[in-house]
């Protein structure tokens, strides 16, 4: 028996709210699924490596549209409020919950560099002192 569990991949959070763009009729536009693209709300090429694909879409007019930024969205990629519901607030906090992991991993790794750094440093200060004083007694 196999108890194999799939679960769907979560894409990143650029933005909890949506994206306002002026887009025009005859064009294709191609909206970011994965959350990774430097160019939101548009795909590219990020996604690449990973199961998320851009999706394609056209408008009929030329007007301001709100593309989806928490990627969450039923109707993307369109925003259709998703972002304030728990569903998207729930992943909103799960974002800031790992970005403040992320920054206390970051600190944590920095504060025992300069640890390191400051004992190297006086073991190395220590060492040119003993050199100094012991080297003119031998010669
Ligand atoms: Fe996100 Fe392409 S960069 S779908
Ligand atoms: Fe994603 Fe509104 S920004 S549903």
């Amino acid at each position: 028996m196999s108890t194999t569990t799939e679960t769907a991949p979560v894409p990143d959070l650029p933005r909890a709210a949506p994206y306002p763009v002026d887009l025009e009729p005859g064009k294709d536009y191609y909206w970011c699924s994965c959350g990774k693209s430097q160019n939101q709300p548009f795909c590219d090429g990020s996604h690449k490596g990973s199961s998320f694909k851009p999706v394609k879409f056209t408008v009929d007019e030329a007007k301001k549209y709100f593309l989806c930024g928490c990627k969450l969205a039923e109707s993307a990629p369109f925003c259709d409020g998703t972002h304030r519901k728990e569903k998207g607030l729930k992943r909103y906090n799960e974002f800031l919950l790992k970005a403040n992991q992320d920054l206390k991993e970051k600190y944590d790794r920095e504060a025992k560099l300069r640890k390191l750094m400051t004992a190297s440093t006086v073991v190395a200060v220590v060492a040119i002192a003993v050199y100094h004083i012991v080297v003119p007694y031998h010669k």
